[in-house]
């Protein structure tokens, strides 16, 4: 019996402390209790994922949520479930294709017209490391999703925004911001090796800095937008990089993804945070790792790179800015 004691204690401490490294990478559950009975709620990409995951969670807390999604079959069945598992019937489908800058401007005119109200906006939809395709207008596909599409529908619905405060954006970006750079001779990949990595940590670097910029125009308004990275989770995000295909790479990995991954419901924590914590009503422009607020590396802090990159996007999608924040939006040629 004496010789199983100590593989025995050993194994215990090794699968106790993994458990509580992995709860520690994890992160936790959302703090906050708040509700938000009756306020307008969009998610993007919310068939799946995290998206879907956050639109549930705000669905419990009494949201009127609307999820937008490019495959309306997908977003009709995520709503279902959400009604389902929530009894919030005030879960809509809509249809949203952000690699379309027509369908945005559809999506966002749909909105004011007949919500009148947004209170939360969640732009949480990406692809990640696709093959080098381009958008309907011909945007490298990870720019133009990641950031050029939700850079438009954020715009657009601004003055709702305005108008329905106290509101919130929560822009979704990602650790491999860090290894990102913004390349302004070349934002859409035309003149360099296409390199899928590269163009998805420049995408996610681009989101911070739309939301340190945007953060400085809605300063006064009532309005805040803060960024986030969700963590490490388990959704289709890593559909194109072939890690879900291989069986080799599922069997070796898989471990490893067991330490470090969390689930889409705890992935989803941060943005439910951001969106409802009453501590957070003034919080602005930042950074949040998790549930914590961190510095994000030093590209995306500066000021000079943020407001290139705002007007580079906006003669990109077309955007005429009067007044630092109303727009009229008019295709421009690129
Ligand atoms: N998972 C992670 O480990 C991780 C880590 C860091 C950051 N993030 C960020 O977290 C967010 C959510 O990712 P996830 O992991 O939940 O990924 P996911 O499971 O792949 O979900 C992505 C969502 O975005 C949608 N989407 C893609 N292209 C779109 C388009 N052109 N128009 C509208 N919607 C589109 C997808 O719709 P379809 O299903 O129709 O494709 C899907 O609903 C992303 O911003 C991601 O960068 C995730």
């Amino acid at each position: 019996m004496n010789r199983y004691l100590l593989p025995l204690s050993v194994l215990g401490t090794a699968v106790g402390g993994a458990v509580l490294l992995r709860d520690y990478v994890a992160g936790g559950a959302c703090p906050s209790k708040a509700t938000i009975p009756g306020k307008t709620v969009i998610v993007t990409g919310a068939n799946t994922g995290i998206g879907k995951q956050t639109a549930l969670e705000l669905a419990r807390r009494g949201g009127n949520i609307i999820l937008a999604c490019r495959d309306m079959e997908k977003c009709e069945a995520a709503a279902k479930d959400i009604r389902g598992e929530t009894l919030n019937h005030r879960v809509r489908a809509r249809h949203l294709d952000l690699a379309s800058l027509k369908s945005v401007r559809e999506f966002a005119a749909k909105i004011t017209e007949e919500e009148g109200q947004v209170h939360i906006l969640v732009n949480n939809a990406a692809v990640m490391r696709c093959p080098h395709w381009t958008t309907e207008d011909g945007f490298e596909m990870q720019f133009g999703v990641n950031h050029l599409g939700h850079f438009l529908l954020t715009n657009l619905l601004l003055d709702t925004l305005k108008a329905s405060a106290p509101s919130r954006i929560i822009n979704l970006s990602s650790l491999a911001h860090v290894a990102g750079h913004i390349d302004f001779d070349d934002l859409n990949w035309e003149k360099r090796k296409y390199d899928t990595k590269a163009a998805y940590c420049q995408s996610k670097l681009a989101v911070i800095l739309f939301t340190k910029e945007l953060s400085r125009r809605l300063q006064g308004t009532g309005v805040t937008v803060n960024a986030l990275h969700p963590g490490v989770a388990r959704t289709e995000l890593g559909r194109h990089t072939g890690m879900h295909s291989s069986a080799f790479s599922s069997f070796t990995l898989g471990p490893i993804f067991w330490l470090l991954v969390k689930s889409p419901e705890l992935a989803a924590q941060p943005s439910t945070y951001l969106a409802v914590a009453e501590e957070l009503g003034g919080v602005s422009g930042k950074y949040f790792d998790g549930l914590k607020e961190k510095p994000p590396a030093p590209e995306a802090e500066d000021e000079e790179v943020a407001q290139r990159l705002w007007a580079e996007s906006a003669r990109l999608v077309g955007l005429e800015m009067s007044g630092g924040s109303s727009v009229r939006g008019q295709p421009l040629p690129k």
